[in-house]
């Protein structure tokens, strides 16, 4: 049962995060409305967890976990987001509403439509000879095809199209979420023919795409969904729904690049295991697993693209790791990936295999020290700037300390000596330069209003914004406009509310950022604050058109009106 967006924002505004929260962990009053505590997402002795009763948001400056009530019952209690929000409706004593009621007037929603897509297919399967026989040939019992619920989708154009298209809202929503496409007359033809389909679910459950392949040498090898409403890939990770399902708690999570590979290491009983989906692991990758587990463990094909691919894993968790982290890797021998391997050695072989991973500590040094000459002080110099520029990116903490300790040693420089090194004017002592947040370089107004929306986001409701400032060209403009539409339409009170809005936003990150940065102004202030900031951004804007305008002058010559414009610009 989908819930409605607007009970789920109605809860949310019934309840009080601090409330959700308190009975959970021991918070400290520490401000008017705020409450900090030890964070219970990673260890740490003094705490960076922060709780905040006007905005309705937790966020931890240590593992930057962070969330409305919603998102805090989730990753404390591990439960689903239907489940955290019937948590917090009991609680407001709000009965869910009935299915019967809006049911009938909200669409049929994607999500089912996949998951007949995913019935057919399995249909069809059972059908398939040469199919099956692919499937058994690459070693899948029938117990883990039907776990993973493998299908097949048969050649020809227009199988699914027939067996599902009723409606013309149901082709519409499978064109929308990939299943179909659309010719030049607008009849739908099946994108996926003629391969093996892998359902992927999201961690809930839910169906929110496909991976198909094919069965000879067709290209692709692999064909995807493509990004839709329902799919970021960037966001979701293979197989972990199917994880939580097998284990209670989640010690190590093994992260492989294959649907195969993933589905061999569960049909082996190593059920720990996930993939990304064709792209590199991204940051919230990395997150949604630290979620989960403190103990990571990337497995990677023995091969140049794995070794690499290795590397860019290790730079997109580096800036997440402290000392309360477990990341390693694991390199299996050329032209294996981890499906072959086990297959080739069985378990026992790649359990023992598992013991050699590599800690992250240690590929990072040993991957860094093979590409620099370090015998020479030029190579040393070399090799201590480059790991500056890594270390640089984390948060300050026993875990960066330990990182420029190891690079002490293995240059043979102290400390002292290696501050040196990066800082030749005494007059930059390290702390100025170093660890700055990664945000984004935002004009100073852009940013001064969306903390202020994104902290208040009612004052963004009747904000007066003249036509076109919009198109004003700003880093963070596109979040602006983005933030104050959900505002104008949904009216969410509270910095909790708006996120759950916000959920798949791809500048989430400088979202949170600035959704907990404090804000000196007092309260009744931050009205004028945000009105200034507009103000300021529009000037930048007549800047901006100014020097267009000048810049097309010099070139080209103004036409009569454009020489009227840049008068009336220059006049403001
Ligand atoms: P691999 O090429 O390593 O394939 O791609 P594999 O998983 O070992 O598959 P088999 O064993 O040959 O059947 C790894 C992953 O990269 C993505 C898929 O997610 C695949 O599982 N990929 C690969 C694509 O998305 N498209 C492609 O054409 C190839
Ligand atoms: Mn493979």
């Amino acid at each position: 049962m989908k819930l409605p967006q607007s009970f789920i924002d109605e809860v949310l505004s019934r309840i009080d995060v601090v409330e959700i929260i308190e009975p959970r962990i021991t918070l400290k009053k520490t401000g008017q409305a705020n409450y900090s505590g030890l964070c219970p997402f990673h260890h740490e002795k003094t705490p960076s967890f922060s709780v905040s009763q006007t905005k309705q948001f937790y966020y931890c400056f240590g593992c930057k976990a962070n969330g409305n009530a919603i998102g805090f019952l989730m990753a404390y209690e591990k439960l689903s987001f239907q489940e955290a929000i019937e948590s917090l409706a009991s609680k407001a004593n709000m009965p869910l509403p009935e299915q019967g009621h809006f049911t009938e007037t909200e669409k049929k929603p994607q999500t089912d439509l996949l998951e007949e897509a995913i019935l057919y297919y399995r249909k069809q399967l059972a059908q398939n000879h040469q199919a099956r026989e692919y499937l058994q040939h690459r070693g899948l019992t029938d117990e883990i095809i039907a776990k993973f619920q493998i299908g097949f989708a048969p050649s020809g154009w227009e199988n699914l199209s027939r067996a599902l298209v009723k409606t013309p809202e149901i082709k519409k929503q499978l064109v929308d979420v990939g299943m179909l496409g659309l010719k030049k007359d607008k009849t739908p033809y099946d994108r996926f023919r003629d391969r093996i389909m892998f359902p992927i679910r999201n961690r809930r459950g839910q169906a929110i795409a496909f991976g198909g392949r094919s069965l000879g040498d067709q290209m692709p090898k692999y064909l995807n969904s493509p990004e839709s409403s329902l799919f970021h890939k960037s966001n979701e990770l293979y197989g972990l729904h199917e994880a939580l399902q097998a284990n209670k708690q989640l010690k190590q999570i093994m992260v492989v690049e294959g649907y195969l590979d993933v589905i061999a290491l569960h049909q082996f009983g190593m059920t720990e295991t996930v993939a990304t989906l064709g792209t590199a692991i991204s940051t919230q990758h990395i997150q949604t697993l630290l979620r989960f587990t403190q103990s990571l463990i990337f497995c990677f094909d023995g091969d140049e693209a794995g070794s690499s691919a290795a590397w860019r894993a290790l730079e997109i968790a580096l800036p997440a790791m402290h000392t309360g982290l477990d990341l390693n890797f694991l390199f299996l021998p050329t032209t294996e990936d981890p499906d072959s391997y086990l297959r080739k050695v069985g378990k026992e072989g790649f359990l023992a295999k598992i013991q050699e991973a590599m800690p992250l500590v240690d590929f990072f040094f040993k991957k860094i020290s093979s590409e620099t000459e370090i015998n020479t002080l030029a190579g040393k110099t070399r090799l201590v700037y480059l790991v500056d520029k890594y270390l640089q990116k984390q948060p300050k903490g026993v875990f960066q300390e330990l990182m420029y300790d190891r690079l002490s040693k293995l240059v043979g420089l102290n400390l002292e000596k290696i501050a040196s090194l990066l800082n030749p004017e005494p007059e930059t002592p390290r702390k100025t330069r170093a660890l700055l947040p990664p945000t984004k370089k935002l004009y100073a107004p852009l940013k001064l209003a969306l903390s202020i929306i994104l902290q208040r986001p009612l004052l963004g409701k009747n904000l007066e914004i003249p036509q076109n400032f919009f198109t004003i060209k700003l880093e963070g403009m596109d979040l602006l406009q983005k933030v104050i539409q959900i505002i104008q339409q949904n009216s969410p009170a509270t910095t909790g509310s708006l996120l759950e809005h916000l959920q798949d936003e791809e500048q989430k990150p400088l979202v949170i950022e600035l959704a907990s940065q404090d804000i000196l102004t007092p309260d009744e202030g931050w009205q004028d604050e945000l009105q200034g900031a507009v103000a300021r951004i529009i000037k930048n804007g007549i800047e901006q058109h100014i020097q267009i305008l000048l810049a097309k002058g010099k070139k080209e010559g103004l036409t009569q009106e454009e020489k009227q414009l840049l008068q009336k610009l220059l006049l403001g």
